[in-house]
């Protein structure tokens, strides 16, 4: 069995292997989006990057290394309901503007999966895919050469997939084939089908890591034309790298998140594992004020529109469920302290500002109660 690491060991790890390939590091964007209209709050590592990418703004450097801070509130009414969903998430994410290509990014995000010295995963644990064509655009036979020939897995644990799976995009602008990593957590997470394998739904193979080929420039009507500079995009949920390195179910078991569910049943009472309906609530509340505490420190303030409105959601609809538990009284702004005792070490700025987001948390649960009454 591979080492345990934790969820902040996982990131400066990272961070600090990508620095030895001569990457810069750079802190995380804000969760807020600069100079970009088509989004409410940035949504993955690349978003904040796009300028890089397209050539419009000169990078720092040619190879960037970033954890990024992300929220996905697409399907907010999932939160809680099941194990695996959440709003925020960190993405961690190495980049090449022009730079280096598929060997190296192939190369390097294997030797930091599987080598002893970083996180060391079990090889025979994991399975690449290929993006494996489609009627516009050819196969990625160099990154499946790359994987079988470089690297040395056998060509049957590399999987083709097609367009839905292994080609990312985003409307128009840089895109390409991308080439991801799963891990099989073992049968005992699975469906039990005969047919199950890499790429079923269930909870048996996640993908751990995404290899981005940004290598055309689609027009926004399905043409693609090659881009001159040809670049990388790497994504990795560091969540799920911690839920595989840690061998937990799900977000809500990782180290730092675990005591955010304690306290939050220090103070309800109700205890994780208990039932499925106040399970339902205490993750609701741990994943809301994870989420709420972030953004505040960004700079979002609770409103009726926009990401105002995203923060205000969250917010009362944790609140309501610490009702749902029992609480009569505002709660959640003295969770958010634990959230920033676990993140603050990658996030100072969360300390500093302390006393102003729990100052936000409490004028809004205080407002919602009088709205309530
Ligand atoms: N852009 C890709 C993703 O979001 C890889 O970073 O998965």
């Amino acid at each position: 069995m591979h080492k345990s690491y934790g969820v902040n060991e996982i990131r400066e790890m990272f961070l600090r292997f990508y620095e030895s390939k001569d990457h810069l590091r750079l802190p995380s964007f804000s969760l807020i989006p600069q100079n970009d209209a088509s989004l409410l709050l940035i949504n993955s590592g690349m978003a904040p990057m796009k300028p890089y990418f397209t050539g419009e703004v000169e990078p720092p450097r040619r190879r960037v290394c970033t954890c990024q801070k992300c929220i996905r509130t697409g399907d907010i009414e999932n939160i809680g309901k099941t194990a695996r969903h959440g709003t925020y998430f960190e993405m961690l994410g190495n980049f090449s503007f022009g730079d280096y290509f598929k060997k190296e990014a192939i190369a390097w995000c294997w030797e930091f999966l599987t080598s002893p010295d970083w996180l060391g995963l079990e090889p025979d644990r994991l399975y690449p895919s290929v993006f494996g064509g489609s009627d516009t655009t050819p196969a990625d036979d160099e990154a499946f050469a790359i994987w079988t020939r470089d690297v040395g897995i056998p060509p049957e644990r590399v999987f083709k997939f097609g367009k839905a799976d292994n080609f990312w995009e985003h409307g128009s602008g840089p895109c390409g084939p991308c080439s991801e990593v799963y891990y099989d957590r073992g049968p005992e997470y699975g469906c039990g089908k005969p047919d199950c394998t890499v790429g079923c739904e269930c909870d048996r193979y996640i993908e751990i890591w995404n290899n981005v080929f940004s290598q055309f420039d689609n027009d926004g009507q399905g043409h693609y034309t090659e881009l001159k500079q040809k670049n990388i995009d790497v994504g990795a949920g560091l969540e799920r790298l911690a839920c595989v390195s840690q061998n937990v179910a799900s977000l809500f078991d990782l180290d730092t998140v675990i005591n955010i569910t304690n306290r939050v049943s220090a103070i309800t009472g109700a205890t994780y594992g208990q039932s499925h309906r106040t399970d339902v609530s205490l993750r609701v509340i741990t994943d809301h004020i994870r989420s709420a505490t972030m953004m505040i420190c960004d700079g979002v303030l609770p409103s009726n529109e926009g990401r105002g409105y995203v923060l205000r959601r969250l917010l009362r609809r944790a609140a309501r469920h610490g009702k749902l538990l029992g609480v009569d009284r505002p709660f959640l702004y003295e969770v958010c302290a634990t959230v920033i005792g676990e993140n603050e070490g990658a996030y100072p700025d969360l300390r500093e500002k302390e006393a102003y987001i729990t100052r936000v948390i409490r004028m809004e649960e205080e407002s919602f109660a009088k709205t309530i009454d």
